[in-house]
């Protein structure tokens, strides 16, 4: 309804710091990398300038190497930890040393899309080269071996913090942090919501390891007790080179072209070795013990966005979701409700995402599963109207929970709505 759309622009306005978007006051006060490409593409329906700001103002914290930082601290803040002095980066304006899921591509190709304008051509010129580098770096940072499958060194890379997916990798660390942990999320929402003081031992403790080694990215790559293929990430970047190639057409060379092809013809057949038959969805991979990591989450649909999975394959992601739907009346639970690490209120243990959910329809629409695409859109608005515009969702209840007043949420609600 319009009152829908009035309260997520709304919430967009509201979130406005000048140029970016802070996902929500308060608890996330900086600029984060995947919130701002959705919420990029939530600003293209009703403010174009502002759309391209968005975008303009995350690559101000692009590094030299083609690296998007996870957060650019545009503006300093007490309300977050930890903050640029634990992260010791040495960029000009302030970011971490880690990055997020590359939605970025595909936040721009839409934008160029819906966002035409006299100055678009020149814009969406210069950010194509932004997001060309960023792919490079993933490439070369993330897949020194050349397997066609890119790893994270950080659980934030993957956006999905606490995922059960990383448990056991996280319980193998033997390092501490040397950083004190003061944490601050926990002051403006309840800890059962976020992940747990142990997980942020080893988050720090990480980013201290990373640090130490001056965010070099080979000295990372071969010092990390922590390398895992992410099935997300690498299906979002899957997605992101089918519209970083599309806007090659217009803004890049046959070589680049060539490159990008080369590139996702790789990752597609790679993709094969993250499938589980026995389980029916991918499933990550842990490169420091070369096993596969046995949890069922909702980062395991994901491959179905970038048009991955055989027909076959789609019809099995199907059928499992429909088996989780049975034990959980909202789609899509970040983890399956059939595992025993689903907790329904613990951030990415078992929560709805609305990013998620949109990226997972979208990919269900790509196979022809239209009634099972439209059953997760309509979810995903109902969820708002009676949830609040939340950071994220119970799955047995519906309530909104973690953050209100949530900028990526509201670019969803938007974008339902296109
Ligand atoms: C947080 O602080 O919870 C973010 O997810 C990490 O980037």
């Amino acid at each position: 309804t319009t009152i829908d759309i009035e309260a997520a622009r709304a919430i967009l306005r509201a979130n406005d710091r000048g140029g970016y978007t802070v996902p929500t006051d308060r608890l996330y006060p900086f600029q984060w990398n995947w919130d701002s490409a959705f919420v990029a593409m939530g600003w293209a329906t009703f403010d174009k300038e502002r759309a391209w700001r968005e975008l303009e103002r995350l690559v101000e914290g692009q590094w030299d190497d083609g690296m998007v930082p996870h957060i650019v601290f545009h503006a300093p803040s007490d309300d977050y930890f930890p903050g640029p002095d634990v992260w010791r980066t040495r960029h000009a304006i302030p970011t971490s040393g880690i990055t997020q899921p590359p939605v970025f591509a595909t936040a721009l190709r839409r934008v160029f899309e819906i966002a035409r304008g006299p100055d678009a051509q020149a814009r969406a010129a210069r950010l194509y080269r932004c997001a060309l580098a960023s792919h490079d770096w993933w490439e070369k940072a993330r897949d020194p071996e050349a397997t066609g499958l890119v790893a994270i060194l950080h659980p934030w890379e993957s956006g999905m913090d606490n995922s059960p997916a990383w448990d056991e990798a996280m319980a193998r660390l033997t390092i501490a942090p040397t950083t004190p942990i003061r944490r601050r999320d926990t002051s403006h929402i309840g800890a059962e919501m976020r992940p747990r003081d142990e997980d942020y031992r080893r988050f720090i403790a990480l980013v201290d390891l990373y640090a130490g080694l001056g965010w070099e990215p080979a000295a990372m790559w071969r010092a990390s007790p922590f390398k895992l293929v992410d099935v997300a990430t690498n299906a979002i970047l899957q997605k992101a080179e089918e519209d970083l190639l599309a806007l090659a057409a217009q803004f890049g060379t046959e070589a680049e072209r060539r490159r990008i092809e080369a590139r996702m013809a790789r990752r597609a057949a790679a993709f094969a070795r993250l499938w589980s038959e026995e389980r029916r969805i991918y499933q990550a991979r842990d490169l420091c013990t070369g096993t596969t990591v046995d949890a069922s989450t909702s980062a395991g649909l994901l491959p179905l966005f970038a048009g991955i999975p055989s027909a076959g394959q789609a019809a099995a992601l199907a059928a499992e979701l429909e088996d989780w739907l049975a034990k959980v009346p909202y789609p899509v639970p970040s983890t399956s409700p059939l595992d025993p690490r689903f907790e329904p209120k613990r951030y990415w243990r078992g929560p709805i995402w609305a990013v998620v959910n949109f990226m997972i329809a979208e990919g269900f629409e790509r196979y022809g599963h239209a009634a099972l695409a439209s059953r997760i859109h309509l979810a995903t608005q109902t969820l708002m109207r009676d949830g609040g515009i939340a950071e994220y969702f119970d799955p047995t209840s519906g309530d909104g929970l973690g953050g209100s007043q949530f900028s990526w949420t509201a670019a969803i609600r938007l974008m339902i709505d296109q």
